[in-house]
């Protein structure tokens, strides 16, 4: 079959793999009918994430019909035909965090467990397509997928309606909804958003839908804040104003109640010199990460307020305000997002007309393409803001 294969820093390829096989009685094979890129596979593609290995597959955020299914995952009533969504994380539905909903602290579903424990002091969830530190599991942006823990990581979904209604169900939504959620919104919040990407466009709509009375969204891609302002948003262009001023001053001069980073390890800015310092320091790995937008929302938010945190980090960042952090009483809420504690209910969320599952989608190209995709997604050419391949 083919699948999208990293094959080094930069080296994305559409390459032919030996197709998957059913390996446990807990898995099921789908066939993919579209599957995304994520801003998450820009950090495995800029060799931001450790542990990846030439040839691995990736791709977190398929969805498509079951062909094959494994006696255990059949006896828990999966059966071929079934359409479904695969969310980024397995879950065994077993362990003490999945009774929990934790589903992404999940501690079954990563084989290499260890190597997490050693990593951040204990495990995360099995992840498609995500590195040895989340399993070493193939990906989902190929033509077959195998899943593991099938019956309680796959998703039905209805057999009618678009893919393009659902698709965004397997990570970029829930990611969204849980980082407003995680914000706990009060209805005389104001809450900012760094990040205008998919996941950050997604928190925002989350956030009024959730009540919140001002949502001021930042970024400096025209497109994006455009969007942004679509669904609600006050905008921020951070390549015209001074971000933490401009925020101050827009509130109370106290800042936002609550600040979300949907922009994570790899932002960019404040200002040129800075962000060439940032750059060496990722590069000569005296730091792993570039938070700009964190130290940006940590400082700008309102004293006792919440900094929820969807952007992904991995490893250690210098500079970190944990000053302001203590001083100021900051809550912080973050995390991998726990998909399935969030589909049924943005389902029906859906289905009401309440939440707009597409209005990110702006390209969709065979599977071919990707590599392609990747460059324009990242470079934001073309208007790229969220892509869809079609195997
Ligand atoms: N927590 C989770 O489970 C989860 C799930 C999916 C994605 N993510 C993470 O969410 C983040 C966003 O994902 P995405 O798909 O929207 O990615 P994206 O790369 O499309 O979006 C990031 C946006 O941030 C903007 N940006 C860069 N520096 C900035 C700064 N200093 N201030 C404000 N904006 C800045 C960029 O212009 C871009 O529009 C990524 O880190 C991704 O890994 C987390
Ligand atoms: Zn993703
Ligand atoms: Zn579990």
């Amino acid at each position: 079959m083919k699948a999208i294969c990293w094959q080094g820093k930069k080296d994305l390829r559409c390459e032919e793999v030996p197709d998957p096989i059913i390996e446990d009685p807990k898995d099921a094979i789908i066939r993919v009918t579209s599957t995304c890129i994520c801003g998450s596979d820009l950090h495995l593609m800029n060799g931001f994430v450790p542990g990846m290995c030439l040839g691995d597959v990736l791709g977190h955020e398929p969805m498509g019909e079951v062909v094959e299914v494994g006696p255990e995952a059949a006896a828990r009533g999966l059966k071929v035909g079934d359409r479904v969504i695969i969310p980024f994380q397995m879950t065994c539905g077993e362990c003490e965090q999945c009774l929990k909903q934790n589903f992404s602290a999940c501690q079954t579903t990563n084989r290499n467990a260890a190597l997490a424990k050693k990593m951040f002091g204990d495990t995360t969830a099995g992840l498609f397509g995500y590195s040895a530190l989340t399993g070493s599991y193939a990906g989902g942006q190929a033509e077959y997928l195998r899943v593991p823990y099938a019956a309680t990581t796959a998703v039905k979904i209805p057999q009618v309606g678009e893919d393009e209604r659902y698709i965004f169900l397997t990570d970029i939504l829930p990611t969204g909804w849980q980082a407003a959620v995680q914000a706990d919104i009060q209805p005389e919040d104001t809450v900012a958003v760094w990040g205008c990407g998919p996941v950050g466009l997604f928190a925002i709509h989350s956030a009024k839908v959730l009540g919140a009375k001002r949502v001021i969204a930042i970024d400096d891609v025209p497109e994006r804040l455009a969007l942004a302002a679509s669904v609600g948003a006050e905008i921020l262009d951070r390549s015209k104003v001074n971000v933490l001023k401009a925020l101050k001053d827009m509130t109370d001069g106290h800042g936002p109640e609550k600040a979300i980073d949907a922009v994570g390890i790899e932002a960019h800015g404040p200002n040129a010199v800075l962000e060439l310092v940032e750059r060496v320091q990722t590069a000569f790995k005296l730091q792993t990460e570039r938070p700009v937008a964190l130290r940006e929302a940590i400082m700008a938010v309102k004293a006792c307020g919440t900094v929820s945190i969807p952007g992904v980090y991995g490893g250690m960042a210098n500079a970190f305000p944990v000053g302001a952090l203590m001083q100021k009483g900051i809550t912080i809420r973050t995390g991998q997002t726990h998909v399935r504690r969030w589909t049924d209910d943005l389902i029906r969320r859906i289905d009401e007309g309440e939440i707009d599952s597409t209005f990110v989608l702006t390209h969709v190209e065979p599977l071919e393409r990707g590599p392609e995709m990747y460059r324009k997604f990242r470079d934001k050419e073309d208007g790229c803001i969220k892509v869809i391949l079609k195997p």
